[in-house]
């Protein structure tokens, strides 16, 4: 039917994997995702979709979205919180049954890859009722969430066949970064020159990522490690949401037992599970979150191997991990991103390294339409 003839028609362009292949696709991905939408020097974001001051009455944001979007929300919620906003990210499926106070000044907004997803529908019905604008921000045009919204904006990804979402996280944390500018700059107020700096990193980006995807050593990072008892992931601010996400994509593929955290949880509890077997991925975007550092000495102490993403520049910083994925130096908000792309690529290899059917992986579906 013509749900199995689609993965064959896309085709794996002679990688192993759909996964892979679409990890490889980010430059292009990205590039499209920005595409006329940043106006570096005049920083200011573009977006066709909204009418100029469209979010001048907004005071409030509520993400709603599961899975790998609900991390692509969380980074969009410190983002907007860093200028001022009132934003959270709500898991969809908790919102649907107990949805946060609602006035006429809340955006709700539904951030889903294919649209379809049961709980992140559910909680936009209850917004709506409720009185909420809504707006989708998702890759599948005509999808159910578009209909149900008020206003979409489309984060141009291109297909995704793999289970496991890679490129679409990418270009959702992007879309979600030019939105909120948008949402700063009619509401709040924005300062032009930190927006340009911003707008340039998002403009180096696909650049950057393909710098990543040429010279990772993710690859020996995942032979070195793919036999261990249990995987932690530490981040402060947008980078916990990236820990989060890097959780999530290596038990997703690898079905070993992975958990991420806030860096600062960890002496309140995951710490007694840190042993010489754990290794522990610490994930670092500038100067902002060097905090981190210390947390991670702290596990090291203990035995666990460290692998640190961070940005090259910081490398003298960072001597004293076991492991060091460098990024290319961007913008903080940017670095997320390229942070995350390193960490997709340990999963992935680590998964292969053990044999799992990548593409597909155990019990999981790519599109949850039940609750
Ligand atoms: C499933 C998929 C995940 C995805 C989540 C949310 O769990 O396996 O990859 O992140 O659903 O899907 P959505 O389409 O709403 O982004």
């Amino acid at each position: 039917d013509t749900v199995d003839w689609e993965p064959e028609a896309a085709g794996k362009s002679g990688y192993p994997h759909f996964m892979l292949k679409e990890i490889h696709e980010q430059p292009e991905s990205l590039r499209q995702t920005i595409h006329g939408r940043i106006e570096t020097f005049a920083g200011h974001v573009s977006l066709e979709e909204f009418d100029d001051a469209s979010f001048a009455d907004v005071e409030r944001v509520q993400f709603v979205s599961m899975g790998t979007s609900h991390h692509a929300s969380m980074y969009a919620a410190a983002q907007l919180t860093a200028r001022g906003l009132t934003a959270n990210a709500y898991m969809a499926g908790e919102y649907a049954d107990c949805p946060a106070p609602i006035d006429e000044n809340t955006l709700v907004v539904a951030v889903t890859q294919s649209g379809e997803t049961a709980d992140t529908m559910n909680a936009v019905r209850r917004a709506r009722d409720a009185g909420a604008r809504t707006l989708a921000v998702t890759n599948v045009v005509g999808s159910s969430v578009t209909r149900e919204c008020d206003e979409s904006l489309f984060i141009r990804a291109g297909p995704e066949i793999g289970v496991a979402a890679t490129k679409t996280f990418s270009s959702q944390v992007v879309a979600l970064t030019l939105l909120g500018e948008r949402i700063a700059e009619d509401s709040t107020g924005v300062q032009r020159a930190e927006v340009r700096d911003l707008l340039s990193g998002l403009g180096d980006l696909p650049g950057d990522v393909q710098q990543v995807l040429d010279e990772t050593p993710a690859a020996e990072v995942a032979e070195a490690l793919y036999n261990c008892d249990a995987y932690f992931f530490l981040g402060r601010g947008p980078a916990r949401a990236v820990a989060l996400e890097g959780a999530l994509k290596f038990k997703e593929i690898s079905y070993e037992h992975a958990e991420g955290f806030a860096a600062s949880e960890l002496k309140h509890g995951p710490l007694a599970l840190v042993t010489d077997n754990t290794p522990v991925f610490g994930v670092i975007t500038g100067e902002e979150d060097l905090k981190t550092i210390s947390n991670l000495k702290e596990v090291q102490a203990r035995g666990a191997p460290v692998i640190v993403v961070a940005p090259e520049s910081l490398e003298g910083q960072v001597e004293f991990a076991d492991y060091f994925l460098p990024i290319p130096d961007t913008h903080p908000e940017v670095a997320g991103v390229l942070a995350n792309i390193q960490l997709q690529l340990v999963s992935y290899h680590a998964a292969d390294q053990l044999g799992r059917p990548i593409d597909k992986p155990r019990n999981l579906a790519k599109s949850v339409t039940v609750e």
